[in-house]
């Protein structure tokens, strides 16, 4: 068996049966039915009806539509984007199991609980410090920017004083030594001597995923002359490209309103939050990341780029919603006059003016073709070209073919240009091969399947929740002849010599590092096939799997005589093919009485 995660498996099938799926996909997504059998709306890919069904016997949730399927913990793994351990850990909590867990994960764990203690230390004091005499003017800068004393709690704005050794004494004294100190991005030790990373500084807190804090940006305040923002490096623990701002907690007010808004600069978001907006993050910087988008593709089905108004800000806007497109996602685009950014346009026109903004929204290819018009004279035939080459860029990325068309029409009208040229100019949509992303599972395809496979999945799917077909296949079967099933039936034995008992929702625990099998097992649990079964149905699914490695062990041995050149066991292997033929006949007579 093979031992995926520190944690041993009966400790994750322990914690994993401590729970009801149902309940715990509950507090996530609404979910409808009765008994056995729920269904909600699928979180991970982007539909309106309920393909997502969660059985409660099984202890699994499996969407029809995307194919994504799994256990409890592979379901808040994928919902809240956290790693696998995390997810069990989570669960754990909930019940108060205790985990114990082994060495490499364990000094991880340390690490990172020592890592979100400092933090956690280092964003108290310095909020704390705001309330301080040197608070006084910092507060006032603040202000002076309207941010009001509710936003300073919800984003847990604070300061840094003047004193460059404050926070490395408080950790000193709660006996965190310099090198973590220096590892975790709160001091650096110049020529020796240990200082704060930050001072005098107003600190806004940048929180993971989870809303735990892990790194800081730091604003001058009082002065010009030093760069605006100071950021924690990069560390373990914190990756700048991997987080959105403000995700933790506009996540939920996303996902309910449908729509999420995605503005540059974190003041953007604080700025939003003052005039009620919440469903809204931020990329934190220039080029949003592909990390990034996954993100915001799970958060709401609308997602709306609000950037800055200028060319910058504009440029950024043309190349998300390209990013976002290849991920099949249309986004929303807002753009801002004057080239204000979503904060100071909010300060100039007020709340109003940007929600108008935000109800009217452009959609992406209207934003994306006025964006290439910018600065262009239709009445040059250099910038026309320019204008149209560019464009039948953008239209070989619809792949909407009714999208395509209309754009195309528009295009046409706009520039003169006959629509059967530019048409012309156009790869053909058949030839279009949409990216994939990793956050989207691959729908399921209808395999094409013989009788004999068939047959060969359709005892695995038995295998899965009922130990008396594993017996069966014990005493009966022994092998498959389909490479990908033989695998996944020996893991299945395993499973349950191991263990004792079998059931899917924790065999799959097992599994998750190893696509093949992994994607086997999907397969396998996407079959619509009834939970109970016959003993008849069984037998004759069974005897179908020895039918094919009759037929298999036939092809075998016709492709080994022809290899062999000694005559005598030329015959020796035809006498053996003949019986297994004869075998085979005799059971199609069976079968056919
Ligand atoms: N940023 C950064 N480091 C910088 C400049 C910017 O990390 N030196 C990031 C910050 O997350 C910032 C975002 O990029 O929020 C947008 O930058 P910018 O528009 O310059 O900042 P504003 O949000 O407008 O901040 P302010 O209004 O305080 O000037
Ligand atoms: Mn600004």
């Amino acid at each position: 068996m093979k031992e995926n995660y520190a944690l041993s498996t009966e400790k994750l099938n322990e914690i994993r049966a401590s729970v009801d799926i149902v309940d715990v996909i509950s507090e996530y997504l609404p979910l409808t039915g009765r008994g056995q059998n729920f269904f909600g709306v699928c979180p991970f890919h982007d539909d309106h009806s309920p393909s997502m069904s969660v059985n409660r016997e099984r202890q699994i949730y499996k969407c029809f539509s995307c194919g994504a399927g799994g256990n409890v913990f592979t379901f808040i793994r994928d919902y809240e984007n956290i790693s696998f351990l995390q997810a069990v850990q989570k669960v754990a909590t909930k019940t108060g199991i205790l985990l114990h867990l082994a060495n490499g994960s364990e000094q991880t764990i340390q690490k990172r609980s020592q890592y979100h203690e400092m933090y956690a230390i280092a964003c108290k004091l310095y909020t704390n410090n705001l309330y301080t005499e040197e608070g006084l003017e910092a507060i006032d800068y603040l202000e002076r920017r309207q941010i009001t004393k509710e936003a300073r709690k919800e984003f847990e704005i604070g300061l840094s004083l003047k004193n460059s050794h404050l926070l490395t004494g408080l950790l000193t004294k709660k006996g965190f030594t310099k090198e973590e100190m220096v590892q975790n991005g709160l001091a650096l030790s110049k020529e020796g001597e240990l200082r704060d990373s930050y001072f005098n500084r107003i600190m806004f807190p940048l929180f993971d995923l989870m809303g735990k804090p892990v790194g800081f940006s730091a604003r001058i305040y009082r002065s010009n002359d030093a760069s605006k923002y100071v950021n924690t490096k990069e560390t373990e623990f914190f990756k700048k490209g991997e987080l959105l701002y403000h995700y933790h907690k506009a996540k939920n007010i996303a996902r309910m309103k449908e729509q999420v808004i995605l503005v540059e600069g974190f003041m953007d978001v604080i700025r939003l939050f003052t005039v009620g907006i919440e469903n809204v993050v931020a990329s934190m910087g220039t080029a949003v990341t592909k990390e990034q988008l996954i993100l915001l593709k799970k958060m709401g089905k609308e997602i709306i780029l609000l950037f800055d108004g200028d060319e910058a800000g504009r440029h950024a806007a043309y190349k998300t919603s390209s990013d976002l497109m290849k991920m099949g996602v249309y986004p929303k685009i807002i753009v801002l006059e004057d080239d204000l950014d979503p904060d100071e346009y909010i300060l100039k026109y007020g709340k109003e003016k940007i929600e108008y903004k935000i109800a009217h929204p452009m959609n992406t290819i209207d934003f994306k073709l006025e964006y290439l018009k910018e600065n262009k004279n239709f009445s040059s035939p250099l910038d026309k070209a320019n204008y149209i080459s560019s464009v039948i860029e953008e239209l070989n990325q619809i792949t909407d073919p009714i999208l395509r068309e209309t754009t195309l029409l528009k295009i046409s009208e706009e520039t003169a240009l006959d629509a059967s040229i530019i048409r012309s100019q156009l790869v053909d949509l058949k030839d279009v091969v949409r990216e994939e992303t990793v956050s989207t599972p691959k729908p399921i395809k209808s395999l094409k399947m013989n009788r004999y496979q068939e047959a060969e999945r359709r005892l695995i799917f038995y295998m899965l929740n009922h130990a008396e077909v594993i017996d069966l296949y014990k005493q009966k079967v022994k092998f498959l002849s389909t490479e990908k099933y033989r695998l996944l039936a020996k893991e299945i034995n395993y499973f349950y010599e191991e263990h004792g008992y079998m059931k899917e929702a924790d065999f799959i625990n097992v599994l998750l590092e190893d696509t093949d099998l992994l994607n086997t097992f999907h397969e396998i649990t996407s079959l619509s096939l009834k939970d109970t079964y016959k003993k008849e149905e069984m037998e004759e699914y069974i005897d179908t799997i020895y039918e094919y490695k009759i037929v298999k062990q036939i092809d075998y041995l016709k492709s080994e005589q022809k290899k062999i050149i000694d005559q005598e066991k030329k015959k020796a292997l035809g006498d053996e093919i003949l019986e297994l033929q004869i075998e085979l006949q005799k059971r199609k007579v069976w079968e056919e009485l």
